[in-house]
């Protein structure tokens, strides 16, 4: 969701600012603009247009710049159209701005100090440039900056650039993410890691409520009083997965076929031989608890439910999950020792900082799972665990999912007793997921000739079920089909009611205790006159099942039942010609709530 990007130095900062917002695109956005200074007339000059980057990138009238700002807007306050998308220059032409977040008083900010001004833009952030450039008139700019961000209520990553000083950018944070990169070319400035990639040796993710005076080759930090801050920069190392789509057509069947591999680094992060390597005050702190909380949104709530199956079969922890936005505002009844885990993807996720700040609030211990370890809810919680699947760049989830199961098995099963060999398991698992992805066929199949239908029907009993929600939520997201995910035993419960000639039900079976009872209610929606699919394992497998998995440990079963699942989502939507990577209204990292 909305993306920042400047640049600063040496390099062509055209360049850079663009290549860094097309590094953003997986975030989701509709419409992307530039502000770059243009030497010959040494003035800044804007671009910004409704729609995709590539038509932002064919408007550009320069070819070189020193210095640039970027932004690319996913939009909340005011329609999809040029003159809300940023960045946005002051009436008076001095200041010009991008900004991430949502700034809550803008309305009262305008009416107090703007009663007779008409704003170009319907946004929120207009008004903050109008505010700088008002206070700029009486005091120095950095001055104008602070006295500004103290007004504002909400949240924000800024970039400001004061025309009368074009080798000085400005930059600010509150709640959304803002990192700064250096190298001995320049500076870049960025809202996600993946912005900084390739310009930058080192970075420092900036802390909320702090503001930096940013030049060619340096920088300062303040807090919000003028006090300089100290800082240590950290080594860039995004190493691991490319970034690049490489042989595939789509980021998300990529990334569906990295899973195999992922497994396998989680493997080899966090066991020593047959050791794990969690830090022993998690594991302590933890057992010293009684009962634990998942929090979560979408994908990774859908992680969550496995990973309460897991918790309470391996170590015999309660553990409850909670959906973070109703969490935040709905708190349960907590008993006299609870613990706290939030998974989440990208470590943005407002609903979850939303969460985050009353358990600090209330001294609860959280732990927070996600694959961006300089994230905000990485940086904020008492611990952090990583899920090392690279970067992910389809808005739809699979290789983060299947990592956030992995890594909360090897989580359980440091909490327990358990005597079997999770390394071994999860690397059968790995093998068997490889297997499986060179099947595609089934799944294109059933996609082209089955899901023709306005809807369809996952079912499944226990953590199949769970998996069917996961399979529901991503068919919906890329092909829009309306898809609901069902316990097997419910659906006859009243929605059998929609089940008509050619409704597609696909079934999860993985546990031999329930086969039977999802195999009956698999018959109830064929005599009904659905077309069904199975996806089983090989020891339960009967005459006529479609998909047929190798047999791996029945826990560890949703890290390979989802897979023909993301493949059926991304076939269908294939086969209706949308935006894979992108969907429509999605964004990657959501942060608001
Ligand atoms: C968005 C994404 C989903 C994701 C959810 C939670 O809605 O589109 O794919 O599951 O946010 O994101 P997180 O980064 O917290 O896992």
């Amino acid at each position: 969701m909305c993306g920042i990007v400047g640049y600063l130095g040496k390099d062509n900062a055209k360049e850079i600012v663009l290549n860094g917002l097309k590094r953003l695109e997986y975030r989701g956005y509709d419409s992307a603009g530039m502000s770059l200074f243009d030497e010959s007339s040494h003035k800044f000059v804007n671009f910004k247009e409704k729609g995709r980057i590539k038509i932002l990138e064919e408007s550009l009238t320069l070819d070189h710049s020193s210095m640039g700002i970027g932004h690319t807007r996913w939009a909340t306050h005011g329609r999809v159209n040029r003159e809300n998308a940023h960045p946005h220059t002051s009436e008076d032409g001095r200041f010009t701005i991008v900004h991430n977040g949502v700034i809550d008083n803008h309305n009262k900010l305008k009416k107090l100090y703007f009663e007779n001004h008409t704003f170009k833009s319907e946004t929120d952030t207009e008004v903050i440039c109008e505010l700088i450039a008002l206070y700029a008139q009486k005091m120095p700019s950095t001055d104008a900056i602070r006295k500004v961000l103290k007004m504002l209520h909400g949240s924000y990553a800024l970039l400001v650039i004061d025309h009368d000083d074009p080798n000085t950018l400005y930059a600010a944070k509150f709640k959304s993410p803002l990192l700064i990169g250096k190298s001995d070319n320049g500076m870049v400035i960025g809202s996600d890691m993946m912005a900084l990639v390739g310009t930058a040796d080192n970075y420092l993710a900036l802390d909320d409520e702090t503001f930096l005076r940013v030049t060619k080759n340096n920088f300062t930090l303040y807090d919000l009083d003028g006090e300089v801050l100290p800082y240590q920069m950290s080594p860039l190392d995004i190493d691991d997965f490319s970034s690049e789509k490489g042989e595939f057509d789509h980021y998300m069947l990529k990334e569906i076929h990295e899973q195999p591999a992922v497994l396998r680094r989680i493997i080899s992060k966090y066991f020593n031989d047959t050791t794990i390597h969690i830090d022993d005050e998690i594991i302590n702190t933890i057992k010293s608890h009684d009962r634990i909380h998942i929090l979560a949104a979408g994908t990774s709530m859908h992680a969550g439910l496995i990973g309460k199956g897991l918790l309470e079969s391996f170590s015999n922890i309660p553990t409850e999950v909670h959906i973070a936005s109703e969490f935040a505002y709905q708190q349960p009844l907590l008993g006299e020792k609870p613990f706290f885990i939030l998974i989440s993807q990208s470590g943005e996720t407002a609903d979850l900082r939303a969460c985050l700040v009353n358990l600090k609030k209330a001294q609860h211990k959280v732990l927070t799972i996600t694959n961006v370890r300089t994230s905000t809810l990485a940086r904020e919680a008492d611990f952090a665990l990583e899920l090392h699947a690279g970067p992910e760049i389809a808005v739809a989830s699979t290789k983060a999912y299947t990592a956030q199961i992995a890594v909360l098995s090897i989580l359980a099963y440091a909490l327990s007793n358990q005597s079997f060999d999770l390394k071994r398991e999860l690397s059968e698992t790995a093998q068997a997921m490889e297997h499986f992805l060179d099947k595609y066929e089934v799944m294109e199949k059933f996609a082209k000739d089955y899901l023709q239908k306005p809807n369809c029907f996952y079912i499944g009993r226990g953590s199949d079920y769970y998996v069917g929600l996961e399979a529901a939520l991503k068919l919906k997201e890329i092909s829009y089909i309306q898809t609901e995910g069902f316990a097997a035993g419910e659906l006859k419960h009243g929605t059998i009611a929609l089940i008509e000639e050619g409704t597609p039900v696909i079934a999860i079976i993985s546990n031999d205790k329930t086969a039977e009872n999802t195999r009956s209610n698999l018959s109830e929606v064929k005599s009904r006159g659905a077309k069904t699919l199975t996806i089983t394992f090989e020891s339960l497998k009967e005459n006529g099942d479609e998909i047929v998995l190798d047999n791996i440990n029945p826990s560890l079963s949703p890290l390979l039942t989802v897979i023909p699942t993301q493949l059926i989502a991304y076939y269908a939507a294939l086969h209706r010609g949308h935006d894979i990577d992108k969907p429509r209204n999605l964004a990657k990292s959501v942060t608001v709530e």
